[in-house]
């Protein structure tokens, strides 16, 4: 088994977890100043949302240099003894990879403008089709065509993220080789972890055609070649490393991909992200829509993934939240009724599971999305072209603004809530997005809520390290008919595992398996009242539970 299967690591949206000058802006000072916290919860490795200088577009994810830290979020020598301090409390550093596009501001893209050939050739660049129009019919991920004019020659770039990310040309071997450099110039800075950015989408083609589907993702997503360059990457970077921990961001992906990305005999990753799981709830694909999730759909695909990943010796990045998606509570859970059984019901029921956990940031403390009342309030770039996007179709600014409340990725960036106090106890300056009033209610410091749902997550962090049913054995889920409760069963060796899940209000039964009602069986970890176990069980609103039989 992987050295990493019974690891879990927590992502640190830097920008918003500790502002340590006062200036509104996480930091890393910040981060280091908060490392006992994160020990205490007793994660592995932090994952780091880049800090690398950047025009801050989209937030950081539009590099204009690799290899330096953005005086915005400190200097090397605070990063360097960022490393060292998690290093001796024996948590390591990922940090996030961007290596699909650059900012335009990078000078690799301002040399190419200004005419260098060489330079030319680090992007993706072609002239118009023959009537003038864009060189191919595709759209942007985030609104608009993703095609841009470069410059004043007459041509365009591809940019499949914001107009300010443009994609760099994979097929050039000299690109690669100074994207490897990049990662290894890390790694010499004692970087244990490194998450790709939707590294899938690197492996374009030489010639480049419209899309039948008018979307064309199927022409630059999951290609063959996408896996030799991730080979290539891995022997010359971070492959000759034994502790290194990667995962890839992969964009609506396959688990025949997903296998390959991760199954160890290819030497390509350790894990990977995919987001079908996260998609329930949009109508007809269309994450800009208020539509209720689809459960059955959930239970579906999280099971799919893991039987598939397991089939195939792949490993999956177990997770509900991140900097790009609305809490997970607000979607699956009820907050107001039931704020702690939500939690930790949705917490246990991937920790369980067979991959490595993500914890988000504030998601152990019970997180949830802000009420924000003015499309003033949000930042993020896709939010603000979706609103546009949303208005220009004819919806009223009431109606784009509900859309945006639920879906807008602001709902995962907003501070971290420390205390009931000032800004959260984020900053003592003004913070660069509004700190929620729920802050007053869900806290690190005070709140008896928060403190509730992150011991409950310091159980699961320790589960995995203790059992290893949890962090080796095979899963299957069962009962997958049953329309409210989510059950799977973890085997390994002599130890087995029963997980049972119910995602709704409502008092539901289950048929609990024969083997697991007898005395040798131990009510390992529930959000509710351990109680006697019978054939039929009664599960509460949001229930959890874990039986453990030896
Ligand atoms: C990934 C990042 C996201 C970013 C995008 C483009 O999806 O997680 O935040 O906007 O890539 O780099």
């Amino acid at each position: 088994m992987a050295f990493f299967s019974d690891k879990v690591i927590y992502q640190v949206y830097v920008k918003s977890f500790k502002d340590s000058d006062g200036d509104g802006i996480g930091d890393l000072n910040g981060v280091r100043e908060k490392l006992p916290y994160l020990k205490e919860l007793g994660v592995d490795m932090l994952w780091l949302n880049p800090v690398y200088p950047s025009p801050q577009k989209d937030n950081g994810y539009d590099i204009s240099n690799y290899k330096a830290i953005d005086p915005l979020f400190g200097t090397m020598e605070e990063f360097e003894s960022l490393i060292e301090e998690a290093e001796d409390m024996g948590m390591g550093i990922m940090m996030d990879m961007v290596l699909n596009h650059t900012s335009i501001e990078h000078p690799w893209f301002q040399r190419a403008l200004s005419g260098e050939k060489k330079y030319e050739e680090f992007y993706i660049i072609r002239e118009p089709k023959e009537d003038g129009s864009l060189p191919t019919n595709w759209p942007s991920k985030f609104g608009g065509p993703a095609w841009a004019p470069f410059g004043h020659t007459g041509k365009y770039y591809l940019h499949l993220y914001d107009v300010t990310q443009a994609d760099l040309n994979w097929r050039n071997p000299e690109v690669r080789k100074e994207l490897y450099e990049v990662v290894n110039f890390w790694i010499a800075k004692g970087v244990k972890g490194f998450r790709f950015d939707v590294i899938n989408v690197i492996g374009k083609d030489d010639t480049l055609v419209d899309a039948e589907d008018g979307i064309g993702k199927y022409l630059y997503t999951d290609r063959p070649i996408a896996h030799e360059y991730i080979q290539e990457m891995n022997k010359q970077t971070f492959g000759r490393q034994t502790d290194a921990i990667t995962v890839g961001e992969m964009s609506s992906t396959t688990i025949g991909d997903g296998v390959q990305y991760s199954n160890p005999e290819n030497n390509e990753l350790s894990m990977i992200f995919s987001f079908h799981h996260l998609k329930v709830d949009y109508e007809n694909g269309n994450k800009w829509t208020r539509y209720p999730f689809d459960y059955m759909k959930l239970k579906q695909l999280l099971d799919e993934w893991q039987k598939g990943m397991e089939e195939g010796n792949g490993w999956n990045a177990l997770f509900w939240n991140n900097h790009d998606q609305p809490r997970a509570s607000n979607r699956f859970g009820n907050i107001d009724r039931y704020p702690f059984e939500t939690a930790t019901m949705l917490a246990q029921t991937i920790h369980l599971m067979r991959g490595t956990p993500f914890i988000y940031q504030g998601e152990e403390i019970g997180m949830v999305n802000p009420s924000f009342d003015s499309i003033d309030d949000y930042k993020d770039i896709e939010t603000i072209n979706a609103y546009k996007t949303l208005m220009a179709k004819g919806s009223s600014s009431e109606e784009a603004l509900k859309i945006i409340q639920e879906k807008s990725r602001d709902n995962s960036r907003i501070p971290m809530q420390w205390t009931a106090g000032e800004q959260a106890g984020f900053t003592s300056g003004n913070p660069w997005l509004k700190v929620d009033a729920s802050h007053k209610k869900i806290n690190a410091q005070t709140s008896e809520l928060s403190k509730e749902i992150r011991e409950y997550y310091k159980r699961l962090i320790h589960l995995r390290k203790e059992l290893p049913v949890i962090s080796e054995g095979t899963y299957e889920g069962i009962e997958m008919e049953h329309p409210s409760i989510y059950a799977y069963v973890r085997k390994w060796k002599n130890q087995e595992l029963l997980v049972l899940n119910h995602f709704y209000e409502g008092e539901p039964a289950i048929v609990i398996p024969e083997r697991f009602l007898n005395q040798r069986v131990k009510w390992l970890i529930g959000n509710r009242n351990e109680r006697p176990l019978q054939r039929t069980f009664i599960m509460a609103p949001y229930e959890t539970v874990a039986l453990l039989r030896e």
